[in-house]
């Protein structure tokens, strides 16, 4: 019997491409694992009206944990045409599969890091090494949305709130709400992993990031928990930055950052800004982490005018199954396919289109492999 059962999850486009590469970077290492494939993505949407079988979700509650592709998502009615006939106008509704299992795994913890690695062309300066914390179920990714407003959420805030006043007149008809839900237990875990991070790795600071000067009840919450929990963190230092503040700061002084973290929607932004500083798409791992399983998908999404000719960079499904590797306990695994990587990358002989080569995603894989 295999060590590890891993759920694996293509989902769609290029999903498949990149996990195809990742399979031989993992065989290579000696990764011992039986993977169980799980059907998810746009085509299950099309067929069944659901993106995330329950048949799926059941699968992965036998495993150790799961590694996933990418997914196609679509606004609520460019995807509700898209259904077969037979299931259209049967109320079924388009959710993604990647929000649910968030959601739905319980999986709080989204862990992005965003290193430049030496070499790497694309990188904006190469000191730039962050770790992102990103809030992974609450906040407006809770899904407690209205269009219209019901009358009775309307009435209710109409009595007890002085700020509706001056959206009134308009009518429910022409109002939509989408709400930001946090809880204290959701600022307080999420700011604490962040700087349990911070101890482990030796990092001097934490980056608590929101808008407390106007979502006061939401960011004032995140910044009082994050002052509470820094007590229990001495030499390491709280930095307390504004969203809109801290995307310039990323631009321009992205080294001053070792660990930010921030709430679901602040982080998801975040995310895609540090990225980007590091290379781009092709190079975004990221992992989401519950108490006792985790998803772990790279950032980018299922490009699919680049479906079928192999030609995006896997680095970051490859990056995302060391961190697999690392939160299953396999550091030294973790760590050798992380230098293999590094030497590619530095190296600059086999690489995609993004950093100016013109190498197969399975040739990329395969260089990859041969190091190890
Ligand atoms: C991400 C993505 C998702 C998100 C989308 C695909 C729903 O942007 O993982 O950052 O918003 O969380
Ligand atoms: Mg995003």
């Amino acid at each position: 019997m295999a060590k590890y059962k891993i759920a694996w999850l293509p989902g769609d486009g290029v999903g498949n491409e990149v996990m195809e590469c990742t399979r031989i970077v993992l065989d290579r290492l000696g990764f011992d694992a039986e993977y169980i494939h799980g059907d998810i993505g746009w085509e299950f949407w099309k067929s069944e009206g659901e993106a995330l079988p329950e048949r799926t979700k059941e699968m992965m509650k036998e495993t150790d944990c799961a590694l996933f592709g990418a997914i196609t998502s679509k606004p609520k009615e460019e995807a509700a045409m898209e259904l077969t006939p037979e299931l259209q106008d049967k109320g079924f509704v388009y959710f993604s599969p990647i929000v649910k299992l968030r959601q739905e795994f319980n999986l709080h913890t989204n862990l992005r890091p965003c290193k430049a690695y030496s070499g790497n062309p694309l990188n904006y300066k190469d000191e730039i090494d962050i770790a992102i914390f990103r809030e992974n179920t609450e906040g407006m990714y809770g899904g407690v949305e209205f269009f219209p407003l019901p009358p009775d959420v309307f009435d209710v805030l109409d009595t007890n709130h002085p700020k509706m006043k001056k959206f009134a007149h308009h009518g429910v008809e022409n109002i939509a709400m989408s709400t930001r839900i946090m809880t204290k237990h959701g600022c307080e875990n999420i700011i604490r992993q962040a700087f349990e991070y911070a101890k482990k790795f030796d990092r001097k600071s934490v980056t608590v990031v929101d808008k407390p000067n106007v979502l006061r009840e939401t960011g004032g919450l995140m910044i009082r928990t994050a002052r509470e929990v820094a007590k229990n963190y001495p030499g390491i230092d709280l930095w307390e930055t504004n969203i809109d503040a801290q995307c310039m700061w990323l631009v321009k002084n992205p080294e001053d950052y070792e660990v930010i973290v921030a709430e679901n929607m602040f982080g998801d932004i975040l995310s895609d800004l540090a990225a980007q500083l590091v290379g781009g798409l092709g190079f975004a791992c990221s992992a989401n982490i519950g108490d006792e399983y985790a998803v772990f998908e790279p950032t980018h999404g299922s490009a699919p005018k680049y479906f079928g000719q192999y030609k995006v960079n896997p680095t970051a499904m490859i990056l995302t199954a060391k961190m697999m590797l690392d939160w299953l306990g396999e550091s030294a695994m973790a760590d050798r396919l992380e230098q293999a990587v590094c030497e590619v990358i530095s190296e600059r002989k086999v690489g995609t289109y993004d950093v100016g080569l013109d190498n197969t995603s399975l040739e990329v894989a395969e260089a990859i492999a041969e190091k190890l």
